[in-house]
């Protein structure tokens, strides 16, 4: 008898993309993998009924989530990047997925009170001098600051707010970020909020990787907190 291992299909997305908007590369691919790898642990464990998605750029990746789960799930996508918002609307649209879209920063504008149950954010995390970050338009895609974690580091102050009892959240960093570091701020983050990580499981994969000349690890970062 053979067992079925769920796929997570790469989505169509548009062949003439804003040149503001990140084309989907090597990094969304690996995101992409992390999630296929974990698909059975995320339907069986997760069964999220909330997923965000943090600069969704072109669409791929809550699309791919939204397509995998159907109907089962409400798809929310946000980024900073208007252009990028369109994209996301138009992945959706072609893939025939459900997917809300909002432009904000983060999560801003949103009160999700430990509601979200799968939180993906592939962020901007190359580093740079910090006054790059509020150059928006393409340039928000990748410029991260000093550490290239400045946007990243945001968000994470925000995941006890942001994650609900059940859930999990996914991360793409590199080596440059400091990824012992991010681990041991998420865990006194919480605890300073008086909230624990329930069976903290932070699991990091290694990918040695190209971009340019320059020679990146990337590494897909999993926050769990499942009961
Ligand atoms: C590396 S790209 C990833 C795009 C897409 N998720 C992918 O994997 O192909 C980072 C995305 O984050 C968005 N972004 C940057 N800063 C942001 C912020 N403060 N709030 C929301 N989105 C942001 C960018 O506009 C860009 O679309």
């Amino acid at each position: 008898m053979s067992i079925s291992v769920p796929k997570l299909a790469t989505p169509d997305w548009s062949s003439d993309l804003s040149e503001n908007v990140y084309e989907p590369s090597e990094d969304s691919f690996l995101l992409l993998d992390a999630l296929e790898s974990d698909l059975h642990f995320i339907q069986e464990k997760i069964q999220p009924l909330v997923l965000l998605e943090v600069g969704s750029g072109s669409g791929v990746i809550i699309t791919a989530l939204s397509k995998f789960l159907a109907a089962r799930s409400f798809c929310m996508a946000v980024d900073i990047n208007w252009d990028a918002c369109v994209a996301t609307c138009e992945t959706a649209r072609i893939n025939d997925a459900q997917v809300d879209v909002i432009q904000m920063d983060l999560d801003s504008a949103l009160c999700l009170n430990n509601q979200v149950d799968l939180l993906v954010f592939n962020p901007p995390y190359v580093v740079t001098p910090d006054e790059e970050i509020e150059s928006g338009g393409i340039v928000a895609s990748w410029a991260g600051g000093k550490t290239g974690r400045q946007v990243l580091d945001r968000l994470l102050g925000n995941l006890s707010y942001l994650l609900s009892k059940n859930s999990v959240g996914y991360f793409v960093v590199i080596e440059e970020n400091q990824p012992e570091a991010i681990k041991v701020e998420i865990t006194i983050c919480w605890f300073y909020r008086g909230k624990q990580l329930r069976n903290v499981k932070f699991a990091t994969r290694l990918y040695p990787f190209c971009v340019s000349n320059l020679c990146y690890s990337f590494i897909s970062c999993l926050v769990s907190n499942v009961l």
